[in-house]
């Protein structure tokens, strides 16, 4: 086996907390096994574009284990192997410049950080001949074959933190108070940030519902004497029969930008019951602030199984977290799917089972 003297790391995708965290652990954990870490910095871009890497010493992360946002940049702007790349001398098929680029640059490996997007074109690259390794990264948790993603945890803590400021200002006003949720096509961060955060009414993408089953619950909360009602939405919810609310359509090999069922939410509310319902978009503070603590450790730890599967010769590979340890899982089992909530989970049963409606 090749020894391998020089591997690259990027970042690519919407951010998480726990992305500093992870490129902390690979670039010590690769120095401390004599190997030198080459930072890209906007995902693949970094690999194109010139001026666009620099080393990265263990004194260059430290400190970042506590900071959300990336030190190496990222972005989300759907599938670049879909556009040739324009430049002054010339245009440039992407893929053939990465792979180029990989050996002029004389790395050996790359540990690509990311969602279900750069995972899919980390597989692409490996295909192409680049050994690399993935780090599963979202806040959606709904990358298959591992058992959590770091920046989840933090997602949902914000996410509980900002219902319960949610319930007092609801109760004292006898209000509906409608919160929408990140999580595109999976329902991880309502079902999880509703039940933490003790809400009545959970609205999950696997479950669509039905406004009036919404309205049920709020009339019987009020019969009850609790004439407030907290109803967390994923922004991937959506009414039985109806579609998905999207507030930007896809174009260009990007993909659609969910949002609006909140609002459209608190509007069906108000319209049907007659009570008054305000609206709360969490959106990107959700990805915003510092890692929780679990994050930190299990983002520490995927970075450091990376390293140790960079040096193994272990390629083509997601380091996945199936308790009690840490697995690689091929790509190509993971790409091209996403995790949803079955329907039959523990959380589910449980949250009816202590009176949450999920408008079915
Ligand atoms: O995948 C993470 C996520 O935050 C989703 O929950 C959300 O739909 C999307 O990214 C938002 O993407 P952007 O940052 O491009 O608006």
């Amino acid at each position: 086996m090749r020894r391998v003297k020089k591997i690259g790391v990027l970042t690519g995708g919407g951010d998480a907390p726990g992305l500093n965290a992870v490129i902390r652990a690979v670039v010590k954990s690769a120095h401390n096994a004599g190997v030198e870490v080459l930072g890209l910095e906007d995902s693949f871009d970094g690999l194109i574009s010139p001026g666009k890497t620099r080393t990265l010493t263990p004194k260059d992360v430290t400190g970042i284990l506590r900071f959300g946002g990336t030190i190496l940049g990222t972005v989300n702007r759907g599938n670049p192997l879909a556009q040739p790349i324009v430049t002054p001398d010339g245009t440039f098929d992407y893929a053939d410049r990465v792979v180029e680029m990989f050996g002029k640059l004389g790395l050996d490996a790359l540990v690509c950080i990311g969602g279900d997007g750069t995972l899919a074109i980390s597989h692409e690259f490996h295909k192409r001949g680049i050994p690399l390794v993935g780090v599963p990264k979202t806040i959606d948790n709904d990358i298959v074959g591992t058992n959590s993603c770091f920046g989840f945890d933090t997602a949902v803590s914000f996410a509980t933190d900002a219902i319960d400021r949610l319930h007092t200002t609801a109760e004292a006003h006898r209000r509906v108070m409608v919160v929408e949720v990140m999580g595109r096509y999976a329902g991880w961060i309502a079902l999880h940030g509703g039940v933490a955060g003790g809400a009545d009414v959970i609205l999950i993408p696997e479950i669509p519902y039905d406004p009036a089953k919404v309205v049920e619950s709020i009339r019987t909360r009020d019969r009850l004497g609790a004439s407030f009602t907290i109803v967390v939405v994923a922004e991937g919810a959506k009414p039985v029969g109806g579609d998905v609310t999207v507030m930007k359509a896809a174009e260009g090999g990007t993909v659609e930008r969910l949002g609006g069922i909140g609002a459209r939410c608190a509007r069906e509310i108000e319209e049907m019951s007659g009570k008054e319902a305000r609206y709360v978009v969490l959106g990107h503070l959700q990805r915003g602030g510092a890692p929780t603590a679990f994050d930190r450790t299990l983002a520490t730890r995927f970075g450091g199984k990376a390293v140790e599967l960079v040096l193994s010769g272990v390629y083509g590979v997601m380091v996945a977290n199936r308790p009690p340890h840490l697995q690689p899982v091929p790509l190509s089992e993971v790409v091209g799917k996403i995790k949803t909530v079955p329907l039959d989970l523990d959380l589910v049963k449980t949250a009816r089972a202590v009176g949450v409606s999920f408008g079915d």
